[in-house]
């Protein structure tokens, strides 16, 4: 047998870690030492996950837990469908697929639309999974930059407009984005629209934090004319309903092929995970006041967040109008070293502060190497915290390091 075989593919080889979650075994031999650890690394909400999903869970009705459909609990979808009409994003049941989180709706995406080696526009800095699914799909993102000083908006039309090539399919945008916090507009998704039309590409709109927003209005990909055939929408109750483990999202489009296609992908995983599904129908009849209220208290950590950036000497950072995350620039040079130094040298009165090193973040090769993406997911006391200890931590790696 030749022993070349047993080898990782190039694919797996490409694959990178997760740099939110690679330094996970760090902050755990931190906690061995006795040192809190103020988790500012992920999008994990400390929210309640609300008691009609709870509930729901509690009183799943079945004693056989089987197989479910593979488009989703029909019941799920009709829920699904009526939150979109409360949002003014008119869709029918059979634009619904339910899916095993928004990462699956993505991947789902990403495969109905493109070939191995074709190519997506996506813009920089972007969620870091984008880059992880790529990998799996084996297509390239063709990353188009978009900067902090003009609050991480669209650049130029033309700009946008040089990356597309023969082998472009699409073009994926979070809005409110992640890292980045920004909320794109009416006309932004637009331009998006008419590029969409122009080079003939789809549009995968990832509207996962479409209730977190603090300033301005959320314009959905489904509410953009002229692109209904074009437009797939991804979603996920994860963050909606701080509901990350639950597992649960969808891929919504208008373009029945995709949705086949979708379905054929569903049924190769069979089905979404059942209780959770039947969970999710609970929370749906929440009122929209638990958005509301939602919205406030992280309003309310985004200026806590933002007020304590300020106070650290050499930080470039916009504030965000959406989202749960600010991507800053900080004092530093390498930001991988001082997030792991954080974890490993130092504490504040037996505690520290964990962030996401900014590379990760990023398709270009260098990019972000003095940025990090802070998640105020925390109450304002805990960010408050937080913030101080990462500071102070900025302030004494320069002494040593700088
Ligand atoms: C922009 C964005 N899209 C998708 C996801 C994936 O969400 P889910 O937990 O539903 O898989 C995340 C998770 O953080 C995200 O930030």
């Amino acid at each position: 047998m030749p022993i070349t075989k047993l080898r990782i593919s190039k694919r797996g080889k490409e694959m990178p870690a997760s740099p939110i979650r690679k330094l996970i075994p760090l902050s755990d031999e931190a906690k061995k030492r006795g040192i809190k650890v103020y988790h500012l690394n992920i999008g994990q909400p400390d929210i309640p996950t609300p008691v009609e999903f709870m509930n729901a869970v509690k009183n799943y009705p079945n004693k056989v837990l089987e197989y479910g459909n593979s488009k989703g609990d029909l019941r799920l979808i009709q829920g699904m469908v009526e939150y979109y009409h409360r949002k003014n994003i008119l869709v029918k049941p059979e634009n619904i697929q339910i899916t095993t989180g928004g990462s699956e709706a993505l991947i789902f995406s990403i495969i109905c639309i493109s070939d191995v080696g074709e190519e997506i526009i996506v813009f920089e800095p972007f969620y870091t999974n984008y880059n992880s699914l790529a990998r799996v799909a084996d297509i390239n993102l063709v990353p188009v930059p978009t900067k902090a000083e003009n609050g991480f908006h669209l650049p130029d039309k033309k700009i946008i407009e040089k990356k597309i090539t023969s082998k472009t399919k699409g073009i994926l945008l979070a809005t409110p984005n992640n890292p980045t916090g920004t909320v794109f507009t009416r006309e932004e998704m637009e331009t998006i629209a008419e590029l969409a039309k122009k080079y003939d590409l789809f549009v995968l709109s990832d509207e996962v934090y479409r209730e977190f927003i603090y300033e301005g209005v959320h314009t959905s990909i489904m509410n953009i004319e002229g692109i209904e055939d074009r437009a797939i929408l991804l979603d996920s109750i994860s963050k909606r309903y701080s509901a990350c483990g639950a597992r649960i999202g969808c891929l919504v489009s208008k373009n029945k092929e995709v949705m086949d296609t979708a379905l054929k992908l569903g049924q190769s995983r069979l089905c979404s995970p059942s209780i959770e599904q039947y969970g999710a129908i609970g929370a749906l009849k929440l009122p929209e006041d638990y958005f509301l209220a939602m919205a406030e208290e992280y309003k309310r950590r985004r200026d806590t967040c933002y007020a304590e950036l300020m106070k650290i000497p050499g930080v470039i950072c916009q504030k965000p109008s959406g989202a749960f995350y600010i991507m800053v620039k900080l004092p530093i040079k390498d930001i991988e070293a001082f997030a792991k130094w954080m974890l490993t040298d130092f504490s504040l009165n037996g505690a520290t502060t964990m962030v996401a090193p900014g590379p990760g973040f990023y398709a270009t090769p260098g990019m972000g190497k003095d940025e990090a993406r802070i998640a105020y997911v925390l109450n304002v006391e805990d960010l408050k915290k937080a913030m101080r200890i990462l500071a102070k931590g900025v302030e004494e790696y320069n002494k040593i390091k700088g």
